[in-house]
């Protein structure tokens, strides 16, 4: 008769019976001893794990610092569009199973100046303030130039699911609109991205170098003209925060 498993060979040798699958129940006290000699032997005091200080509970927004860079993770949006924009979406959140209000439909923020003035800053930090305020928030954040690296078709890849999850986002900031390199592909890829947004009201914060007009010779009209309906505009100027020093 077969053997079972016959096919390894250390089995074969010894064949598999009940015996050999069971195994002497290990007392607790016996694995409890075993493991103090070990930590012993290392010099570790066997309840030194037990006396460690319960963990502090992480909030969403500490949970959320984990995934902004960390340029601006502290960052505080204090243009008072950009507050007042985080306020309106804050009220406007629906209690979502848990309690906590979720956002799904509402205005989006179009954020444009020159390189340097802090637009990237506001909008993470119109991110933290939903978070302080306990908005139950699934967000996305991604610079155009890297939406098109990632979405670009390669073998084994399903970019159509990923440009789904970023329509479907409740809030998504879409940082550098048209700063880059663009084409009849990346014009259409914004378009479905955008106008699925605009059809949905999903809350959007768009981040951009472009005025209205280079906007639309860069991505389109039809992007363009959506934009114009959808967003309310934050113009911010003053001089590159990069190049210059807070004063002492
Ligand atoms: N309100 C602010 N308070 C303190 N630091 C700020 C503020 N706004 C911007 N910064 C800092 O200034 C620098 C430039 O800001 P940010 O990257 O947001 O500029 P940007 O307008 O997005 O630039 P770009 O057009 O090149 O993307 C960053 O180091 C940022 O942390
Ligand atoms: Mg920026």
């Amino acid at each position: 008769m077969d053997q079972p498993f016959r096919h390894c060979r250390c089995l074969r040798r010894r064949p598999l019976t009940a015996t050999a699958l069971t195994r002497a129940p290990q007392q607790p006290a016996r694995i409890t001893g075993r493991l103090g000699d070990i930590l012993a032997r290392r010099g570790i005091a066997p309840d030194a794990a037990a006396q460690e200080p319960a963990p502090e509970p992480v909030t969403a927004l500490e949970l959320a610092e984990g995934r902004i860079p960390a340029r601006y993770r502290h960052a505080l949006a204090d243009h008072p569009q950009v507050t007042a924009w985080a306020d309106e979406i804050a009220r406007s959140g629906r209690p979502g199973p848990a309690g906590a209000p979720g956002i799904a439909e509402g205005p989006s923020l179009r954020i444009v100046g020159p390189t340097g003035t802090g637009k990237t800053h506001q909008a993470y930090g119109a991110i933290r303030t939903l978070l302080a305020a306990g908005v139950r928030l699934r967000w996305e954040a991604v610079t155009a130039a890297d939406l098109y690296a990632r979405l670009r078709p390669r073998p084994g890849f399903d970019s159509e699911r990923d440009l789904q999850g970023l329509m479907r986002c409740p809030l998504l900031l879409l940082d550098d609109l048209g700063a880059a390199k663009t084409s009849e592909w990346t014009e259409e890829l914004t378009y479905r991205l955008i106008n699925h947004r605009y059809e949905h009201l999903r809350p959007t914060l768009i981040t951009s170098n472009l005025a209205t007009d280079a906007l639309r010779a860069a991505l389109g009209d039809r992007v363009a003209s959506r934009l114009a309906q959808m967003t309310e505009r934050v113009t911010l100027d003053g001089p590159d925060r990069r190049r210059t020093r807070p004063a002492a």
